[in-house]
């Protein structure tokens, strides 16, 4: 579903990312692990062209999003084709970025009405059922400003889903929340997982990266250190780095 090849991104002098490959596979869920400014975040944004590659490849779904040049520069397809394409994908913020002027039934609607061009009549019964699927149909008619920090994030993965996006983009969804809400976001995350979605998430929730992601994956300073199977990788990382983060993790 997603192939980015040798992706090289640098912000002026500063190489932020360098020569990162992850493939994820149809239903696959990768977590993405890593310290603080190690290009996470860069990551995820470049594969859905928040921001854009200097070098290197992006398929989604089988279609080239950009592809490297015989001097090794990424060039972009068609501004159309790119959005397209990322539509294919639903993203995820750590800080919800929820319309607050909106209802949470209104925040669900708006993209699949003005990005898709549906009917609000068409759209309302599907995002009722979302709403529903994360718990919060109750919430419909609420202002996000009247949601805890859990049901916000709920109400931006439904948001996210409506758009029926092949694959979501998380990046640290429960680390703007209290702890004890943190469980309500997982649980949510959890059961997409159950039913397919092909996900890559950012987290520091280890417990649901070892219990819940087929993959983990260990950034350090711009670069993808290591990739193992979940268990084969708490169990046994291979690489000092990977150790000394997960030591002060766990
Ligand atoms: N828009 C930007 N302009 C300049 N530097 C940036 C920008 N976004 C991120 N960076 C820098 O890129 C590096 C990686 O950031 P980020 O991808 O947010 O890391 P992470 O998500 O792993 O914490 C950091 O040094 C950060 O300061
Ligand atoms: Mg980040």
């Amino acid at each position: 579903m997603v192939q980015a090849q040798q992706i090289g991104k640098s912000f002026g002098p500063h190489r932020v990312l360098d020569g990162v490959s992850l493939d994820l596979a149809h239903g696959e869920v990768v977590a993405v692990i890593g310290p603080s400014g190690s290009g996470k975040s860069t990551f995820l944004r470049c594969l859905n062209h928040l921001e854009t590659i200097d070098e290197g490849s992006i398929t989604i779904d089988g279609e080239a999003l950009a592809v490297q040049d015989a001097s090794g520069r990424s060039q972009y397809v068609a501004d159309r084709e790119v959005r397209r394409i990322c539509r294919k994908m639903g993203m995820v913020f750590q800080s919800f970025n929820l319309f607050p002027h909106m209802t949470v039934l209104e925040n669900i609607i708006e993209a699949p009405m003005t990005v898709k061009g549906l009917r609000r009549e068409a759209v309302i019964p599907k995002a009722e059922a979302l709403l529903a699927k994360v718990g919060l149909l109750a919430k419909r008619d609420s202002y996000p400003g009247r949601l805890s920090g859990g049901q916000k994030q709920r109400v931006a993965i439904a948001r996210a889903l409506a758009m029926e996006p092949e694959i979501m983009l998380f990046d640290e969804p429960t680390s703007a929340l209290d702890p004890e809400l943190t469980g309500e976001v997982l649980r949510t995350m959890r059961e997409l997982a159950h039913e397919h979605m092909t996900m890559l998430v950012v987290t520091h929730e280890m417990g649901f990266a070892r219990e819940v992601a087929n993959r983990v994956v260990f950034m350090d300073q711009g670069r993808l250190i290591e990739s193992a199977p979940a268990a084969q990788f708490f169990a046994h990382p291979q690489h000092e780095r990977t150790q000394a983060f997960l030591r002060q993790m766990l």
